[in-house]
């Protein structure tokens, strides 16, 4: 595998590759990589001639500081397996490469910047929408790879890319999840095991939600879900919404044929989780 840092450099050998005829993948990550990762990577070796993994942890996405601060970082156990799964290229640039001296641009997000991660995390999806955008042109990949496990982010990318350059196509990769459950995330490795133990109850409790409309209302299953959370130890209820899984518009009701995912965002202690899955 080859290591890069500089922007120009892999920019250069990506142009040289390309007039060769050879195809791009690109998964982004900010490391700590987990099963997750990795069989976005798979995915993209299946896809694409030369699969690039970029690492980078990108300051602009984090409205919390402290979230930033204790994003963990595990670069050689990550260079390790990338190298066992046969990633081609690893990018993992510093601020300076990936912004240089940039201002941050304001990307149309619409109803996307405003509901669920959106309006509980302010500037988090411009700032991944930037990032996201500067990896692209750097590396101009011909797919790029995201999990639906953050479903809204997905949906933000493929939005700004069907506005900007629609040539790259988005392709989306189901959730991984550890054997109890849980969906897969590098925040994971910052829970204690009381507050996991409670964590992993959650996916359950989302897919009961899911069942439940058999029988209760939209409100009534969002009322029932809160509590269930809020009731396991070290846990702390953000919300639930259910959304049109193409628009992304939150419903009270479903209709005949319209495809629904329901979303939670929840603090085990001080880690703050999001799950989501199709009902
Ligand atoms: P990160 O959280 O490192 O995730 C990188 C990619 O892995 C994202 O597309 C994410 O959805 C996917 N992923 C994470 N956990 C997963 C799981 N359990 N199953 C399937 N896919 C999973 O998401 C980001 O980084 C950043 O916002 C980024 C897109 C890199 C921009 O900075």
């Amino acid at each position: 595998m080859k290591v890069f840092q500089s922007s120009g450099q892999i920019h250069g050998e990506i142009n040289f590759l390309k007039e060769q005829g050879k195809t791009i993948g690109l998964v982004p990550t900010m490391g700590a990589l987990h099963k997750g990762h990795i069989r976005l990577i798979e995915r993209a070796l299946i896809s694409c001639d030369v699969v690039v993994c970029s690492i980078f942890v990108n300051p602009l996405q984090f409205n919390n500081p402290e979230d930033y601060n204790k994003y963990p970082s595990t670069i050689a156990n990550d260079t390790k397996l990338l190298e066992e799964i046969d990633c081609h290229f690893l990018f993992h640039p510093n601020y300076e490469q990936v912004y240089g001296q940039s201002e941050p641009r304001e990307y149309d997000l619409g109803n996307l910047n405003e509901i669920m991660e959106g309006s509980y995390r302010p500037g988090h999806f411009q700032g991944v929408a930037n990032v996201v955008m500067r990896f692209f042109e750097i590396i101009q990949p011909d797919m790029a790879f995201f999990g639906l496990k953050d479903y809204q982010q997905y949906m933000v990318i493929k939005r700004v890319t069907q506005q900007l350059m629609p040539d790259i196509q988005i392709i989306g990769v189901d959730t991984i999840r550890d054997e109890k459950g849980l969906a897969m995330s590098s925040r994971n490795l910052r829970l204690s095991e009381e507050e996991y133990s409670s964590a992993v109850k959650v996916p359950a409790l989302l897919k009961k939600a899911g069942l439940r409309l058999e029988k209760y209302t939209i409100p009534q299953t969002k009322t029932w879900f809160e509590k269930q959370v809020n009731k396991l130890p070290h846990l702390r209820f953000e919300y639930i919404e259910f959304a049109d899984a193409n628009t992304m518009v939150p419903v009270d009701r479903i209709e005949k044929k319209q495809s629904v995912r329901v979303f939670t965002a929840f603090y085990a202690g001080e880690v703050r989780l999001i799950d989501n899955m199709a009902i």
